[in-house]
């Protein structure tokens, strides 16, 4: 008999969730968060978008923040929510999980979901570190996202890029040997605020629908994971760059485009950095209006709201996650 940990912080696991969001043609978001701003901005913004949500911890924000103030501080935010009146599913969930220890160790913190990123390994000793952790996880009724495929970076972006998406070929083996949950796959997306390098004039290259629908047909009602789908929102790069930044050249993935991958067996949709940049330019905008400032408040609560402005605006424009809960 499973023991559910983290049923004691008040969450769940992503199997419901994403059974619903592939019979209802949306996609779950999973938002990466490193304080406590980040988090409030999170679970206040889909729960009053009524989306559910899939919190996001990565290895470097676990270290970040301290694994036992993380288990509390999703507890409190469950808490807090709840209080609000609002009912949300809300998984808690490692980012890029690299090692069984790591992710043993976040199952035993009260995570709901772990993601073993076995991506970078030959084939054979994915699927064997990706088995081996959802081999531990089952006893505690923890999902596990696997991956398959490496994102591209900016530089394979341009040098080779067709090796490193997902081979559809490959997808029934590894599911059917790993026993993963959801599975994690390349289709052209990158993480970070650089994902193509554009000549002036050029538009974003599309995402490989043709890849995508291909592992649609070999994993059939299976849940897909689409990384490194942050927009890179043209208001916040200029917002940025206004009050004294520097990214130049920065592009992320179409929003229609994410529309469309949402629409698909796409269940679970990975947005950091485009967070990162509203908290980022607001901050910005605060100390080159007001350079006397200096009570966090006053900046970080600022970006907070901006912040829960964009995560609704994800729900509701782009995933279609708001109001399924
Ligand atoms: O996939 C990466 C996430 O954006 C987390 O990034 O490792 O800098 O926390 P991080
Ligand atoms: P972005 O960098 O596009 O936000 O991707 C985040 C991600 O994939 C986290 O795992
Ligand atoms: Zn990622």
């Amino acid at each position: 008999m499973a023991k559910r940990l983290y049923e004691e912080l008040g969450l769940v696991n992503t199997r419901e969730m994403f059974k619903k969001a592939f019979e209802g043609r949306y996609a779950i978001p999973a938002y990466n968060f490193n304080n406590m701003e980040q988090l409030q901005a999170i679970v206040i913004g889909c729960a009053e978008s009524k989306s559910p949500v899939i919190l996001q911890v990565s290895k470097g924000a676990r270290e970040y923040a301290n694994q036992t103030l993380l288990r509390y501080m999703a507890m409190g935010a469950v808490k807090m929510v709840r209080e609000m009146g609002s009912n949300i599913p809300i998984t808690l969930h490692l980012d890029h999980g690299d090692s069984f220890e790591l992710c043993k160790s976040c199952i035993e913190f009260g995570f709901s979901s772990v993601m073993i990123d076995g991506s970078h390994l030959p084939y054979e000793e994915n699927i064997k570190l990706t088995k081996q952790v959802v081999d531990f996880a089952r006893g505690y009724d923890v999902t596990v996202e696997g991956e398959l495929g490496v994102l591209a970076g900016i530089e394979e972006h341009v040098v080779a890029e067709k090796s490193h998406y997902t081979d559809p070929n490959q997808v029934q083996d590894f599911v059917g040997k790993t026993g993963v949950d959801s599975l994690a796959i390349s289709i052209g997306t990158s993480h970070g605020a650089y994902k193509f390098k554009l000549k002036p004039g050029e538009s974003v290259p599309p995402l490989r629908f043709d890849i995508l629908h291909e592992v649609e047909k070999k994993l059939p009602g299976f849940p897909i994971v689409l990384h490194g789908a942050s927009s890179v929102l043209p208001k916040y790069v200029d917002m940025i760059n206004q009050y004294g930044g520097k990214l130049e050249g920065a592009a992320g993935v179409p929003e229609d485009q994410l529309r469309e991958a949402a629409r698909s067996a796409v269940c679970k949709i990975n947005i950091d950095t485009d967070g990162r940049m509203v908290v980022t330019a607001v901050i910005r905008k605060v100390f080159v209006e007001n350079p006397k400032e200096f009570d966090p408040r006053k900046y970080l609560g600022p970006a907070r709201k901006e912040l829960l402005e964009l995560i609704k605006h994800k729900n509701i424009n782009v995933l279609g996650s708001a109001n399924r809960a």
